[in-house]
């Protein structure tokens, strides 16, 4: 069994609350290479652990969730995921994740973490839509959402720059009408 705090448990991972006296260096890195942000908003400034701190405060203070994803076998700190900016009115939010260990991608621990917040957010949370912003370039992720079943509604045109080009940016989403009623096994 993970030693890590269990907010939400998958198979292969769990997504737990950041500690932010002991989960700062991995994020740390992560949030600092430019490769990994890519196609990430943030990251595009250096990021020092006492701002990461602060970050991890604001959503102590707010409705909206930020996890921790770990491996179950080793408890390995491999990424974070966020359901942002929820709107109770309308029953919807943005989704963001980062699997930031290179050597943990391509291995459907991305998928699993998806599925775990999307779950949360409509059979726990009764939102009714989810939603995330993908620039078009980063095939990983559009397939990642793709996967779980999010629908391409939109795109802004060379709204993303990255790489010394305007590149566009794709608007996904997901209603829970068109998810399985029930969690998926
Ligand atoms: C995008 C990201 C979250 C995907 O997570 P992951 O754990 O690597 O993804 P998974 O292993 O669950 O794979 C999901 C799907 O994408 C596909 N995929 C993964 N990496 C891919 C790649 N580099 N190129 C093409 N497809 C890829 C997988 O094959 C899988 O599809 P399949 O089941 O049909 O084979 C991860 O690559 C990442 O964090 N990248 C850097 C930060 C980032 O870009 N975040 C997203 C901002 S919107």
């Amino acid at each position: 069994m993970p030693k890590k705090t269990v907010f939400l448990m998958g198979e292969k991972v769990i997504l737990s609350p950041l500690d932010p006296k002991i989960d700062l260096p991995g994020y740390e890195s992560w949030i600092n290479n430019q490769d990994t942000t890519r196609y990430m908003a943030a990251g595009k400034y250096p990021l020092t652990q006492k701002g990461i701190r602060e970050y991890i405060q604001h959503f102590k203070g707010s409705k909206d969730l930020l996890l921790g994803i770990f491996t179950k076998e080793k408890d390995q700190h491999i990424g974070n995921i966020a359901l942002r900016t929820i709107d109770d009115r309308n029953r919807n939010a943005d989704i963001g994740l980062m699997i930031g260990e290179p050597a943990s991608r391509g291995r459907g621990l991305g998928s699993e973490a998806l599925q775990l917040i999307v779950e949360h957010a409509f059979f726990s949370l009764n939102l009714h839509r989810v939603m995330a912003g993908i620039v078009e370039k980063n095939v990983a992720s559009t397939r990642l959402f793709e996967k779980l079943g999010f629908k391409q509604e939109g795109k802004l045109r060379e709204h993303f720059y990255t790489d010394g080009r305007y590149e566009d940016f794709l608007m996904y989403g997901l209603l829970r009408a068109e998810y399985p009623s029930q969690k998926r096994d």
